[in-house]
């Protein structure tokens, strides 16, 4: 099976491309990355390509080049850096994943997977506990265009009969590549900070709770909901968490290994973005349905990601250059 990994050195695509490499073999999974080089261990582990999703013939050219039969659709641009720039975040959210889906319609295309977020939720969704069928009421661009991507999942699905399949991520956390520009991302440059024995101003208050998961969970449920059987599944796009903490529960936990961190709160403009989020998901459904179950909590996540920053920290090589 040909595999493309579209937005493939981002914070998500750099994981799941070796993951995937692992698992289906280096020469089988595509990576195609935009502006950024690829890191070594990209390029090295298997074909690289650089693509703009939104430019739909270099999209066609990649995909009959390479014969191309599933793709995981990670290109795009995220919360914080949409609201910069929300024509953007459009041409590339929307027009790229309709490209794609157009080319699926023509044919040989078997399967897509299209990230959603817990950014389609808005002021109007219940924040506690969000069922999976709810109102669907963003008031960012970026969750605008994620609805619009769902819908238009949907659409292409019911119509075309193709095999598209979705998760809505929380918060995505990791160590390896840094993330792109989402609301989020306070609770990975904490780590980072401490790591570096520096004081942290974080961008939200103390109190904004939103659920996370770290990154080895978010892998696992990509892959495991792509070979899910068909007949098991009841929805294209499943509600999916792990964990939700505070920004002063997290830097709690940090400060069980880092005694001293000190972390400020100056809210910022991202801050009206995470108030208008759930503060926990109901995943029941991922649960019940393809048997999604999380390997990661808070202190376990925080163990891993502290050791893992604070080995390259000691190599002298925190911040990875991909
Ligand atoms: N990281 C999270 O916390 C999170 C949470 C929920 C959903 N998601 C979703 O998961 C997916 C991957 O997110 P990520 O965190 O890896 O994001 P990221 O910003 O780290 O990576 C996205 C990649 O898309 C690329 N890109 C931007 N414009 C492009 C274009 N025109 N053509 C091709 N590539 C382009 C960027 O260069 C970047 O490498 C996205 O769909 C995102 O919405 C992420």
């Amino acid at each position: 099976m040909s595999i493309l990994v579209t937005g493939a050195t981002g914070q998500i695509g750099s994981e799941l491309t070796l993951e995937l490499r692992k698992r289906y073999g280096g020469d089988q999974v595509i990576a195609a990355g935009h502006r950024k080089p690829a890191s070594s261990a990209l390029a090295s582990s298997g074909p690289f390509v650089s693509l703009d999703v939104a430019n739909r013939d270099a999209l066609v050219r990649v995909i009959r080049d390479h014969k191309i039969e599933a793709v995981y659709h990670l290109a795009a641009v995220l919360s914080a850096t949409g609201e910069q720039s929300p024509q953007r975040a459009w041409e590339v959210n929307v027009n790229g994943l309709y490209n794609l889906l157009e080319l699926a319609r023509e044919g040989g295309i078997g399967q897509i997977f299209h990230p959603s977020s817990i950014a389609v939720f808005g002021p109007r969704t219940p924040r506690d506990h969000t069922p999976q069928d709810t109102v669907l009421s963003p008031t960012t661009m970026y969750g605008v265009t994620k609805v619009t991507g769902e819908l238009l999942c949907d659409y292409y699905a019911h119509r075309y009969g193709l095999d598209i399949r979705g998760l809505r991520y929380p918060g995505i956390i990791s160590s390896e590549t840094p993330p792109g520009g989402g609301t989020t991302d306070y609770a990975v440059e904490m780590f980072y900070y401490a790591v570096e024995g520096k004081p942290y101003t974080c961008f939200v208050r103390d109190n904004t709770m939103l659920p996370m998961m770290y990154m080895p969970d978010c892998l696992q449920s990509a892959i495991d909901l792509m070979e899910a059987s068909c007949a098991r599944l009841r929805s294209r796009t499943y509600n999916i968490t792990a964990m939700s903490f505070t920004a002063a529960e997290l830097a709690a936990e940090i400060r069980k290994h880092v005694p001293g961190f000190r972390v400020e709160y100056a809210p910022d403009f991202r801050q009206a973005i995470a108030d208008s989020w759930p503060r926990s998901i109901d995943d029941s459904a991922a649960r019940s349905d393809w048997g999604w179950k999380p390997r990661y909590g808070l202190p376990e996540m925080t163990t891993e990601m502290l050791a893992a920053l604070a080995q390259r920290h000691a190599a002298g090589c925190l911040y990875p250059a991909t």
